[in-house]
C-alpha cells in the first residue's frame, strides 16, 4: 500500500572496523541524515545543508536509484519521485555517508509503498552494493554491529553499546575515497597478520559486548589496513600509537578514512586533554581539522509515524535544536 502522504524518515552516521574488524563490525554515530520522499508527478529534489552542497539532482542520483532497486524487487512501478534530504553527516571522511545515502534511499523508499521489505533483504541489498556490511548495517539497524557477508546474504548480530561509552572523532578537512583507501592495501597477507586481527577482533567484540574497557586498547589494534592507510593520513601512525596516553580507551582509523575515531569512558578527566592532543597533532602534520563528540547511536533507521504538516525543514530544525 502506497503512504499518498510520504514518508519521513532518519537515520545515523556510522563507523567501520573499529581497527581490526576490517569489513566486519561497524557502530552507528549520533551524527544523522534525514529523508522525506513522496510520489510525484516528475522527479524532483531538495538538499539541505553544506554536507548535500555537490549532490547530483537528477535521476543519477544514489537515493533515487536505491529508491529504484527497492520497488523494483517489490515489483511496483513508481518512477516519479519528490525526495528531500538533510544530512550533517560529512562527506567522505569515513563516517559511512554513502552507507546512510544507500540505507536511507532503500529505507524511505520500503516505507513509502508499505514496507514489503524486511530490514534482513534492505540490509543484504545494501551490502551488496557497498560491498562490505559493515557501514550499512550500523546504520540500519544503530548500535555496534558485527556483520559477515557472503556476496549475497548478510548475517549479523547487533551489540547494545555500553552507557558509558563515548566517542570522539577527529575529521580532517580532506576528503579521501574509500577506493583510493582500499587501493593501498595488499592483496595478500601473511598467516601471522591474519592470526593478529582474527584474534584481537574477537577479543574486541567479546571487550564491547561485556564492557571490558580495560581490553578495548590492547584489541583495537590493526595489521590489516592501518599501516597501509597511515601515509594517506598524517599524523595518523603517531596519535594510533600515542592516543591511550591521554584518555582514550581504543583509537582507530574510522573506516576507510581520514576520520579517526576514539572511544572514551564518559566519566573519563582526561577529555580535554585528549580533544587538544588529537589537534594539536593533526595540525603539526600539517592537517585542518575539527574534533566532534559523539555517542554510539542505538537507533538506526527510524521511521516517522505521521508525515505532520509541519515543513521537512523546520521539523529538522527542531530535532537539531532539542
Ligand atoms: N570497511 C571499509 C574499509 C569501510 O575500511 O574500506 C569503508 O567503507
Amino acid at each position: 500500500m502506497i503512504r499518498s502522504e510520504g514518508v519521513r524518515i532518519r537515520l545515523p552516521a556510522s563507523t567501520a572496523n573499529l581497527g581490526p574488524g576490517f569489513d566486519t563490525l561497524g557502530m552507528a554515530l549520533s551524527l544523522y541524515a534525514w529523508i522525506e520522499m513522496k510520489v510525484s508527478e516528475q522527479t524532483k529534489f531538495h538538499f539541505y545543508g553544506d554536507e548535500m552542497k555537490d549532490i547530483p539532482e537528477d535521476k543519477s542520483n544514489l537515493v533515487y536509484q536505491v529508491a529504484q532497486m527497492v520497488f523494483d524487487e517489490a515489483g511496483v512501478q513508481i518512477p516519479e519521485i519528490e525526495i528531500s534530504m538533510y544530512s550533517e553527516i560529512p562527506l567522505t571522511r569515513g563516517l559511512g555517508s554513502s552507507a546512510s545515502a544507500i540505507v536511507g534511499g532503500m529505507a524511505a523508499a520500503n516505507a513509502l509503498i508499505g514496507s514489503p521489505l524486511s530490514n534482513d533483504k534492505l540490509f543484504d541489498m545494501a551490502a551488496g552494493l557497498e560491498k562490505h556490511p559493515d557501514n550499512v548495517g550500523a546504520s540500519l539497524f544503530g548500535g555496534i554491529i558485527t556483520a559477515i557477508w557472503d556476496g549475497t546474504h548478510a548475517d549479523y548480530i547487533r551489540i547494545e553499546p555500553h552507557e558509558e561509552l563515548e566517542v570522539l572523532v577527529v575529521i580532517p578537512e580532506f576528503q579521501l575515497s574509500t577506493s583510493a583507501a582500499r587501493e593501498v592495501l595488499p592483496e595478500q597477507i601473511s598467516r601471522e597478520d591474519a592470526v593478529y586481527n582474527i584474534s584481537r577482533s574477537s577479543l574486541l567484540v567479546a571487550a564491547l559486548s561485556n564492557g571490558r574497557f580495560d581490553l578495548l586498547g590492547p584489541s583495537m589494534s590493526d595489521r590489516l589496513h592501518q599501516p597501509y592507510r597511515a601515509s594517506l593520513v598524517p599524523g595518523m601512525s603517531m596519535i594510533l600509537r600515542d592516543a591511550y596516553n591521554y584518555g582514550a580507551l581504543g583509537i582507530a582509523l574510522s573506516g576507510a578514512g581520514p576520520t579517526l575515531l576514539a572511544l572514551v569512558d564518559r566519566r573519563s578527566q582526561q577529555k580535554q586533554e585528549l580533544e587538544t592532543y588529537l589537534l594539536h597533532t593533526m595540525n603539526e602534520h600539517g592537517i585542518q581539522a575539527t574534533v566532534r563528540w559523539l555517542e554510539p547511536s542505538k537507533d538506526g533507521v527510524v521511521i516517522y509515524s505521521d508525515v505532520q504538516s509541519e515543513p521537512f525543514i523546520d521539523m529538522i530544525k527542531g530535532e537539531i535544536k532539542a
